[in-house]
């Protein structure tokens, strides 16, 4: 198997507003590096003495290659996010993990679809791919785009949306919304279920059988959209979202406190256990603490697991279970499919039998 990390050069720094700038990358040895439009990019750095790692979505798309683009908005006091908008600079060279993501879209010439995307703020990023990916790939594909901002100064890729537009006027389709405009505007005020049902019903969008829907941007918007459509009766299947933050992280932030409160929905307790992990052909054995994860544990002990959020969302630590029984404090990340099979998020998993073998990779 060969590693999952490398080492990506920054070939060109775009500010796209005053608090984005989309980091374009090469390999080194113009390799092109392969993933699916909508998956994300971990980027590793050492930061204040230690590692950091950070998912960010790939705004570019397959077809880009041999460069490739993460889009990265400031977060108020982030580690990450400020670091990388004040001092990375071309030349620069970031390790990453390689693009993952069930977040994502397959292309092909013949399909004839319409892909419904809803973004706001950041949340653009995955459906930029996404976008360009389909009006290239697939000829007969249309997309319309439900674009949330606070005004339109802090709109990200307006300029290229704009041009996509132009070269695409019969098959992209934009709707802006803002919360905050400086100027008048169609709509007014956040992303909410009436409003976008009432843009569906005129772009005549509300009842259509062979679309796709993918939604990125704060939890509450997308709550919205999802009520939208379950009012329009779109088939779970259909619809697609990404999560920049975890359930845990709002619900703190809802708090307003940062704690370490393990949901009590299983028959079972949390003690210090032995865990078995199978990786990359090795087996090891890791003891886990009731206050630690079972990744916490395996990197504490120089288990070196693969992982990127470490909150459950990105499925970068997945592993299957094949014995014994693991606690998860979020399930974001997996689907219900993938929960029924075994699979685990190392990130956010704690065992609660002694018995647990999981298998990564
Ligand atoms: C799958 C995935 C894809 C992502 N793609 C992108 C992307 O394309 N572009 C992008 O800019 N970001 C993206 N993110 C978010 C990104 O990974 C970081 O979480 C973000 O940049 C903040 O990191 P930080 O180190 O600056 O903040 P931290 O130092 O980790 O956090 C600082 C504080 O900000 C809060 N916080 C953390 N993240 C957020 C957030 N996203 N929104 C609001 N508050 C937050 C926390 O409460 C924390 O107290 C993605 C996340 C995931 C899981
Ligand atoms: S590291 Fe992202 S889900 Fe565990």
């Amino acid at each position: 198997m060969s590693s999952p990390y490398f080492t990506l050069k920054v070939v060109e720094v775009t500010h796209e507003t005053s608090d984005a700038v989309t980091l374009h990358f090469e390999h080194p040895e113009k390799q092109a590096v392969s993933f699916k439009p909508g998956q994300f990019l971990t980027l590793i750095l050492n930061l204040e003495g230690k590692e950091v790692r950070r998912s960010y979505s790939l705004s570019s798309t397959p077809h880009e290659a041999p460069r490739l683009a993460v889009t990265v908005k400031r977060v108020s006091g982030g580690l990450v996010s400020n670091y990388l908008l004040d001092n990375v600079k071309v030349g620069d060279e970031i390790k990453v993990m390689e693009p993952i993501g069930n977040f994502c879209l397959t292309c092909a010439p013949d399909n004839q679809r319409h892909i419904l995307l809803f973004g706001a703020g950041s949340g653009i990023t995955p459906l930029m791919s996404i976008l360009k990916a389909v009006l290239k790939e697939e000829p007969n594909s249309q997309v319309s785009l439900l674009y949330g901002n606070s005004d339109e100064d802090s709109v990200i890729f307006k300029e290229q949306l704009e041009q996509l537009q132009q070269e695409n006027a019969e098959r992209f389709h934009i709707e802006y919304i803002y919360s905050q405009p400086k100027q008048a505007c169609d709509h007014r005020g956040r992303m909410n279920q009436s409003m976008i049902i009432k843009i569906l019903e005129r772009l005549k969008l509300a009842k259509i059988d062979n679309a796709l829907y993918y939604m990125c941007g704060p939890e509450g918007m997308m709550d919205e959209v999802r009520h939208a459509l379950d009012v329009l009766h779109v088939p779970a299947e259909r619809i697609f979202r990404e999560s920049f933050v975890s359930n845990k992280l709002i619900e703190q932030q809802q708090q307003g406190q940062h704690g370490d409160v393990l949901s009590s929905d299983d028959d079972g307790e949390i003690v210090t256990q032995t865990v078995t992990i199978i990786y990359e052909g090795a087996e090891y054995h890791v003891e886990v603490e009731p206050d630690q994860t079972i990744l916490e544990a395996a990197l504490d002990q120089d288990v070196d697991l693969p992982y990127s959020c470490q909150a459950g969302l990105c499925t970068a630590c997945r592993g299957k279970c094949l014995s014994g029984k693991v606690h998860l404090d979020e399930r974001e990340g997996l689907s219900d499919a993938e929960l029924e099979e075994g699979y685990v998020l190392n990130c956010v998993g704690h065992p609660l039998t002694s018995d647990v073998i999981i298998e990564i990779g």
